[in-house]
């Protein structure tokens, strides 16, 4: 009795001994689980949606990087020149004050080849133009050359002394006219026009009210840039939802005719919206076909 007495008495000690630690243990491991949760949920928000430069500059060189092994016509480039001369376009700027000439220097960093015959804008058709383009080496738009291939989808800005490049917290596109993002889109699409030469081709939509928006990039800065010299013709690609919509007798379009140079072949054609999609899931049909 005594002996039993004093034996369970530390038994039940110990037992609740360990039941203290193994408490206590299953408490600390939550909390490291927790603190571990949060430590990688915290890294995610601010790697992806923080003010980075790092990040932004490794997307940018990797883009860029990338383009270049894909493109062999590109490989005199310098992604690490592209970058400082994108940088300081906007850097310790107020990113509403940022005018399309702070660009100036980045277009002139990178090389880009004409490509002759095959240039294709685009107006309110970017996702189809895309597709198309994306399955086809006969059309290329500012989207498929080396600056706008590294650009589109990014957000960037600066701000007055501040060295810092944010990729939140940026204006939007109609927030203020001139804003970090959409002044590169100006200056880029103005050197891609600058450039048009042979046959242009433009994809409008001919299911809006004006296929020739006049508040368009394609309407105020690339058609204004157009060479008479350099381009042959100009031919629009206006599509429409099984021929309803807007036709190639659109006032519009008519606005556009004129805003040409008359020495420009113009020529405008409806095509159904179907039979684009049907150029791009069978990449074998000849382009010429197409429209
Ligand atoms: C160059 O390569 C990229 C992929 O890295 C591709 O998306 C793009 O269309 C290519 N551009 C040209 C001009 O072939
Ligand atoms: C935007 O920048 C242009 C130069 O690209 C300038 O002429 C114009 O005045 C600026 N507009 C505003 C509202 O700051
Ligand atoms: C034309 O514009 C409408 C309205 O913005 C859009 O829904 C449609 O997808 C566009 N069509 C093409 C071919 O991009
Ligand atoms: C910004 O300036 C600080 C202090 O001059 C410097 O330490 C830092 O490296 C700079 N950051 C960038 C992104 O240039």
């Amino acid at each position: 009795m005594e002996h039993e007495e004093s034996h369970r008495f530390p038994r039940k000690k110990r037992r609740t001994r360990l039941c203290l630690i193994m408490g206590l243990c299953a408490v600390l491991s939550l909390v490291v689980i927790f603190a571990i949760y949060l430590g990688v949920v915290h890294s995610h928000v601010l790697s992806s949606y923080s003010p980075s430069s790092e990040n932004l500059k490794k997307t940018i060189i990797d883009k860029c990087e990338a383009f270049i092994q894909n493109n062999k016509s590109s490989s005199a480039n310098n992604c690490q020149k592209i970058w400082s001369a994108f940088e300081q376009a906007f850097v310790g700027r107020d990113p509403c004050n940022v005018p399309m000439e702070a660009y100036d220097p980045l277009m002139h960093t990178v090389i880009q080849d004409p490509v002759c015959n095959r240039m294709l804008f685009w107006s309110k058709t970017k996702k189809i133009v895309h597709d198309f383009t994306e399955k086809r080496d006969c059309f290329l738009t500012l989207e498929d050359t080396l600056v706008g291939f590294i650009m589109n989808g990014l957000t960037w800005c600066g701000k007055e002394k501040s060295n810092e490049t944010f990729t939140t917290g940026c204006p939007g596109w109609t927030d203020c006219v001139n804003n970090t993002v959409r002044s590169f889109w100006n200056r880029a699409s103005a050197a891609f026009a600058d450039a048009a030469c042979g046959d242009v081709t433009a994809m409008l939509n001919g299911s809006i009210a004006t296929p020739f928006s006049p508040t368009s990039i394609f309407a105020t800065i690339e058609v204004k840039r157009f060479k008479a010299a350099k381009i042959k013709s100009l031919s629009v690609v206006l599509v429409t939802k099984e021929n309803k919509g807007t036709t190639c007798d659109d006032p519009s379009l008519q606005d556009l005719q004129k805003e040409i140079d008359p020495k420009l072949k113009y020529n405008c054609k409806a095509v159904p919206e179907s039979k684009i999609q049907d150029c791009i899931s069978h990449p074998d049909t000849a382009c010429g076909a197409c429209w």
